[in-house]
């Protein structure tokens, strides 16, 4: 744990705009760390800022962002592609979430869950399926999709950069 944070309370809430550069600057060590996300973080406050957002939510220990969280409005994805032909569902019915993770210093404290509780809160309220994929290398956050009730609806080929491939998991959350 970060020396400056010891013993401090971590509040989730809703990212305001000051919050990205502390949100980038996690992201930059959680690239070194775990190697997410796989296309690298070149542009890191321009790869938390996507089209199309519905709301994202940081973990704020006494000032230091050391977690974020997004869902978004889908916009083509295979995952939500999948379970809308599995639903029978529309796309207004759905949120993807994206861009969670939590700075090395700060895991295990369960920001993680808190994190995605916020979003599935956000979501339940709204009306909305939470669908998102994650790689298949990513083992801790399958573990915490499979831990929150996420049902996994499929498989998928995430590409990025130069015809680069890997192996993706996709989930949807639970209805309650
Ligand atoms: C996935 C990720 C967000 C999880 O964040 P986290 O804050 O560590 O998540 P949690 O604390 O909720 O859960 C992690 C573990 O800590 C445990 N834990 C939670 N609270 C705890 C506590 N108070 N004491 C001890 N252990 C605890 C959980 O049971 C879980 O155990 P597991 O690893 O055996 O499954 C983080 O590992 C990460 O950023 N990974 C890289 C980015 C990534 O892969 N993102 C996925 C995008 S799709």
């Amino acid at each position: 744990m970060h020396p400056d944070t010891v013993g401090q309370v971590t509040a989730i809430r809703p990212r305001t705009e000051a919050d990205l550069p502390g949100a980038a600057a996690a992201l930059v060590a959680v690239h070194a760390a775990d190697g997410y996300p796989v296309e690298g973080v070149d542009a890191p406050q321009e790869w938390l800022s996507p089209a199309g957002i519905l709301q994202a939510w940081v973990a704020d220990k006494g000032g230091k962002i050391v977690g974020h969280a997004m869902i978004s409005r889908p916009q083509g994805e295979d995952a939500v592609k999948m379970w809308l032909e599995q639903s029978h569902d529309t796309a207004d019915h759905v949120a993807v979430g994206a861009r969670l993770f939590v700075a090395p210093e700060a895991r295990s404290e369960g920001l993680g869950e808190r994190l995605i509780r916020a979003a599935f809160d956000y979501a339940q309220d709204h009306g909305l399926r939470v669908v998102l994929d994650v790689m298949a290398k990513d083992k801790a956050a399958i573990r915490l999709y499979e831990r929150m009730g996420m049902q996994r609806i499929g498989t998928a080929k995430h590409t990025y950069g130069a015809g680069q491939e890997i192996d993706a998991v996709c989930f949807v959350s639970p209805t309650s």
